[in-house]
């Protein structure tokens, strides 16, 4: 694996920042605002879905149906309220091990690339002081469809001029595992193992995780996976 690799792809929320929390205490407080509660768990599906597919799966949840327009507006509403709570981000918000990753990467030469879902992605990596490590930016504006369809994956691949299958993804959402799988990539999932099951490999947080461990623990995923499919035939 450490020789195969050329391209590291990173989503942004939940995974360069804390965002994700953000994401859904302000969905959270919509769904207050008409009487309902929204808890974590319910929020799962959401992680990793476009701003208009998460108000579709919110509602969908709650059985509320709302018309084109007024979804319009409440994405807007959503999107000022998640604003409004990120204001006073800046570069120590970045996660533990992110920006040591990032320079490892830089001075190995392996490509780096975001691969986000969101639309505001883009100016929070400046916020954060961390788009100058980036060789390609792909967000929620580049992209036709959100994840799990693989388009921002890829998009962000044919930027690099890096195949796919040279590609690691770093993804805090199902959805994201399932989108880079579909593009023919390799997976790390940062999070909890039972909601990131597809992915190859599942970390609890990138501190203290350089590339050549991250890769080692890959390889070793890959050798054990290989001997439990050999096990069952
Ligand atoms: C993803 C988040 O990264 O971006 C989702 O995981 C969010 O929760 C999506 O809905 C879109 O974000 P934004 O900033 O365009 O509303
Ligand atoms: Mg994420």
């Amino acid at each position: 694996m450490l020789h195969t690799l050329q391209a590291c792809i990173f989503d942004m929320d939940g995974i360069i920042v804390d965002t994700a929390e953000a994401h859904y205490q302000s969905w959270k407080k919509i769904a207050y605002s008409w009487g309902f509660e929204f808890s974590r768990a319910a929020n799962q599906p959401l992680k990793g879905a476009s701003r208009m597919h998460s108000l579709e799966l919110l509602l969908e949840m709650l059985g509320v149906e709302k018309t084109n327009a007024e979804k319009e507006v409440i994405c807007a509403l959503k999107n000022d309220y998640y604003l409004a709570s990120i204001s006073e981000l800046t570069k120590a918000d970045v996660l533990p091990g992110v920006l040591n990753l990032l320079q490892e990467l830089r001075s190995q030469s392996i490509k780096t690339a975001l691969g986000s879902a969101s639309r505001n992605a883009k100016r929070i990596l400046q916020i954060l002081e961390l788009d100058h490590l980036f060789d390609a930016q792909v967000d929620g504006n580049d992209v036709h469809e959100g994840k799990p369809n693989p388009e921002v994956f890829q998009l962000a691949a044919a930027r690099l001029h890096i195949a796919p299958e040279r590609c690691l993804v770093i993804e805090d959402a199902a959805k994201g595992i399932t989108a880079a799988k579909r593009a023919g990539m390799h997976t790390v999932g940062v999070g909890n193992p039972e909601e990131l099951k597809g992915a190859d490999l599942v970390l609890s947080t990138l501190e203290d995780m350089p590339w050549k461990s991250i890769c080692t623990l890959l390889d070793k995923e890959g050798t054990e996976t290989q001997a439990e499919r050999e096990k069952l035939h």
